[in-house]
């Protein structure tokens, strides 16, 4: 022991370091793995983004933590635009490296510790937990038609949520905030998929004034630009709501160094000024999902919610490493739905994160499993 006084914070392992075996197996398919464990996006940079990272490479100096004026005028301006939010001002806007790092250091950068309580979705994002424990705070898995538990000092809502695909409605989050405000929680809604529904389906905002109810107090809204702008490998995202909570992030933030790039800033404004790139961005993973959706009901899986987002919540009606595994050998890799939580059990998450020829070979996959069970398919 070189240095017996460290003690790095305890952390449960790193879920995809769990998926060797299954990740060896699937690589050794004669026509390649179809990897749809992870939801890394795969299409170009749209121009528009990669010409304002280009214009702005001369970038010598220091950006500022709280991002350029133009950058928070772009993101208020898209939030109202893409998503019918009232009540945000520019002031209350700001830039983070991706929306992970928020995710993991927003309990710690509130100042919540030992005895704390930050409620998290049953089926949630690892990160949510992983960040009340690097606080110190205690996690709690909540359903939607559970109670706070007594302690509650942040709650996590996630709508369009990863893994389910699943969408909250006006009602219910209306009702989240307001049991949130009376035991004075901050809620931070994770909408990092909200531009991406599937036909039919209508996610909201907690900016929308149907569920603050023309009140900031106590929200955050923690938007990402890597789904619906591709701009995953540039880590871009922001934090957005009640002014007083943004300015109090941004003290620590600036402290700590936690600054967007200012070549990614510039991307960030063209990015969040053009919405032609995010539709196509959604037809893209429509097209996907109308693919591969009905392929692994005809394969024998159970698709449920999978109403917006990038993934579809599948079960077998048996133990999710069972699927990862019979799927594995198809060469199609998928995440087992344990990584969100125990509620995940008997689920798998598949991503829709892969070109269209690798959608289309997890599909064929999928028919020739289905042709075995009914040959005349
Ligand atoms: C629910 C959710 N929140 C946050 C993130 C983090 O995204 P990023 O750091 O790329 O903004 C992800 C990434 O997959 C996610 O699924």
């Amino acid at each position: 022991m070189t240095a017996p006084g460290i003690r790095f914070p305890s952390l449960p392992d790193f879920p995809w370091d769990s998926l060797a075996a299954e990740t060896a197996t699937a690589r050794s398919h004669p026509d390649g793995v179809v990897d749809l464990s992870v939801g890394t996006p795969v299409d170009p940079v749209p121009a528009v983004v990669a010409e304002a990272l280009r214009a702005a490479w001369n970038s010598p100096g220091y950006p500022q933590t709280w991002g350029t004026p133009r950058l928070r005028a772009a993101a208020v301006e898209a939030l109202e635009r893409r998503y019918g939010a009232e009540g945000v001002v520019a002031d209350a806007v700001l830039p983070t490296i991706g929306s992970k790092e928020l995710v993991a250091w927003l309990p710690t950068q509130l100042g919540l510790g030992a005895g704390d309580v930050v409620a998290i979705p049953d089926l949630a994002y690892p990160t949510y937990e992983v960040g009340a424990l690097l606080a110190g705070a205690s996690p709690a898995r909540v359903a939607d038609d559970e109670p706070l538990p007594e302690g509650t000092r942040l709650v996590w809502l996630n709508s369009p949520s990863n893994p389910t695909g699943r969408v909250l409605g006006v009602e219910a989050l209306a009702t989240r905030v307001a049991e949130a405000r009376r035991v004075g929680a901050v809620v931070a809604s994770d909408e990092c998929y909200l531009g991406l529904p599937a036909p039919g389906a209508d996610p909201v905002s907690v900016l929308d004034p149907r569920v603050h109810g023309g009140s900031m107090d106590s929200l955050l809204a923690v938007h990402s630009l890597s789904k619906t702008s591709q701009l995953a490998g540039y880590r871009a995202g922001f934090v957005v709501g009640d002014p007083e909570l943004v300015a109090g992030l941004l003290a620590v933030r600036k402290h700590a160094g936690m600054i967007v790039p200012r070549p990614v800033q510039e991307a960030m404004t063209a990015a969040l000024s053009d919405d032609a790139h995010v539709a196509e961005t959604r037809q893209r993973y429509d097209a996907r999902r109308a693919v591969l959706r009905p392929a692994l009901e005809r394969a024998g899986l159970r698709i449920e919610h999978s109403e917006a987002g990038l993934y579809l919540w599948a079960t077998a009606d048996r133990p999710c490493r069972e699927t990862v595994g019979w799927l594995a050998e198809r060469g199609i890799l998928v995440a087992p739905g344990e990584f969100y939580g125990p509620a995940g059990a008997r689920h798998v998450r598949v991503a829709l994160t892969a070109s269209d020829e690798r959608i289309s070979a997890a599909a064929d996959r999928c028919d020739s499993v289905a042709r075995e069970h009914f040959p005349g398919l």
